[in-house]
């Protein structure tokens, strides 16, 4: 690191001349994992158009190749395919920019070629590696995977599709405790960093593990404009439906359609990689539930071939696509909806791969559901002091902070339709008023409103059991979303 610093430093002094806007695209950076051969890993950027570019890669302070491009016409973006390069590492890349007279240099240290894969779906997801069993053991085991490399993408939700991303909430790391195990429903992904574990306790050599995902979005959210036409739905018919004014988005993710395609999976399509794990489907228990074995084999193909076309063909065109089988959600259900969305997950055939769904795999979770996760239940009317104008994300973490599997009512009327509500963690009081399955919050006492929102689309209530002005609530909707 050192050596180039100081080259570096040289460089600028015997040339005054740089400009900042040479710069790698969001997702380039130290410790990243790039994908191996036979594919060839594409590098892109920013650059002064006219500039000429040479990208290098170093290993041992020998150089192994280099690739020279002018950057593009009318956009400031440079763009290069390196050669193909087996796994291994570390490999310094070196880029430079020559322009009027000027270089710049950007060095990106301890580089590595393995296999890259994107994680995406929902919170289950989404879920970290400090919510799983053993987590302070899975944590610790950090440190003896130095060759799985961790990035995640902001959640970020655009109307247009984006040609980068927005913001990164992890740059690529080197897995430890912390980078592991920042918080909850935020960053590093369980089911992602145990796939890569294990893919890697198998092959041996470095995968990188791409997270992009957000809890509480159907699949709607995550298809192209272009994949939802082949199912008869359109984003113009879709935003005239929906009140989205009314619904607070601080614990169920965005829902209107493509969005996070355009912000989390668009500007990813330019990197080469090697495939796609997948955990979604809860969401669309009450969304297009009939659709999904159209709305999720049309995504896998769009995903496909966006993926290939954005890399210039080095992405594989049917790249392994995974996806977990939803669990069971509760004991007992008001509908189908699950065995329905479980059936539609293999585009109905019951089993993947099929001949809708080629070179896809599915993991079967059918038995693994825990109903004593303090995660699991979503129990939460704690009257908890946020700051005004929290992070949204703050908020829907506090609300899944305190969930108590059974809350204690104490109805103000008697009849069931009224309800003030305490949780034994807090001992606030929320009012609430119960119409069919849907319990609404009418009234909060010094509680941020954003977590009374929240509440609102959290708490479904499944059953109520009222003795005397006491009463007590039953089968809350599971937090699978
Ligand atoms: C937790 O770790 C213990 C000890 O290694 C092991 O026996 C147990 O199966 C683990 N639990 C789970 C759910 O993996
Ligand atoms: C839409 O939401 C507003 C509150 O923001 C509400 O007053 C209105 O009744 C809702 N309309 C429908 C059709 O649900
Ligand atoms: C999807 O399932 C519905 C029934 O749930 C069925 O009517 C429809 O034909 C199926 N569509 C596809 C594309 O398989
Ligand atoms: C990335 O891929 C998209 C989709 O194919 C394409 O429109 C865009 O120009 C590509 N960006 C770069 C930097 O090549």
């Amino acid at each position: 690191m050192a050596g180039y610093l100081c080259f570096f430093i040289f460089m600028s002094s015997v040339l005054p001349f740089t400009d900042a806007s040479f710069d790698f695209a969001s997702y380039y950076a130290d410790h990243m994992v790039l994908q191996m051969a036979p594919a060839k890993a594409i590098i892109w950027g920013y650059g002064d158009v006219g500039a000429f570019v040479t990208v290098s890669i170093y290993k041992d302070y020998n150089g192994l190749m280099k690739k020279t491009v002018q950057v593009g016409g009318n956009a400031d973006i440079w763009k290069v395919a390196l050669d193909p390069v087996d796994h291994g590492g570390p490999y310094v890349l070196y880029a430079e920019q020559f322009f009027r007279g000027g270089v710049t240099s950007i060095t990106l240290q301890d580089i590595y070629f393995g296999d890259v894969w994107l994680c995406g779906g929902q919170s289950n997801m989404e879920m970290t590696v400090l919510q799983v069993f053993n987590s302070t053991k899975e944590l610790a085991e950090a440190y003896l995977y130095p060759h799985v490399r961790l990035f995640t993408a902001s959640l970020v939700q655009a109307r247009v599709e984006l040609y980068d991303l927005d913001k990164v909430d992890l740059q690529w790391s080197v897995p430890t405790p912390e980078t592991l195990g920042q918080g909850q429903f935020t960053y590093f992904s369980a089911v992602c960093w145990l796939f890569g574990r294990n893919l890697y306790d198998i092959l041996k050599y470095p995968i990188g593990l791409v997270e992009s995902c957000w809890g509480g979005t159907p699949v709607e959210a995550w298809s192209s404009a272009r994949s939802l036409e082949k199912c008869g739905l359109s984003i113009h018919i879709e935003r005239q439906k929906r009140n989205t004014s009314y619904y607070d988005y601080s614990y169920y993710g965005p829902e209107v359609y493509s969005v996070l395609w355009n912000a989390m999976i668009h500007p990813l399509l330019n990197m080469t990689m090697k495939g796609v794990i997948w955990y979604q489907g809860e969401a669309n228990t009450n969304l297009n539930t009939e659709l999904y074995n159209c709305t999720f084999p049309a995504m896998i193909e769009d995903w496909r071939t966006s993926f290939h076309e954005g890399s210039e063909g080095q992405t594989d065109r049917y790249f392994p696509f995974g996806f977990v089988q939803l669990s069971t959600n509760q004991k007992s259900e008001s509908n189908d909806n699950f065995p329905i969305i479980r059936w539609h997950q293999t585009a109905d055939f019951g089993y993947a791969p099929n001949s809708r769904m080629r070179n896809t795999f599915m993991a079967v979770a059918i038995d693994l559901c825990d109903e004593t996760s303090p995660y699991g239940w979503c129990v939460c009317v704690g009257l908890v002091s946020l700051r005004r104008q929290a992070p949204v994300r703050v908020a829907a973490a506090v609300v899944l902070d305190c969930l108590p599997l059974l809350v204690k009512a104490k109805c103000v009327n008697g009849d069931g339709k009224g309800c003030k509500l305490h949780t034994e963690r807090s001992g606030g009081i929320v009012d609430l008023e119960l119409a069919g399955h849907v319990m609404r919050v009418t009234a909060l006492t010094s509680v941020d409103r954003q977590v009374g929102l929240a509440v609102e689309r959290v708490a479904f209530v499944r059953s109520l059991h009222c003795a005397g002005r006491l009463c007590v609530m039953q089968r809350w909707r599971k937090r699978s979303y």
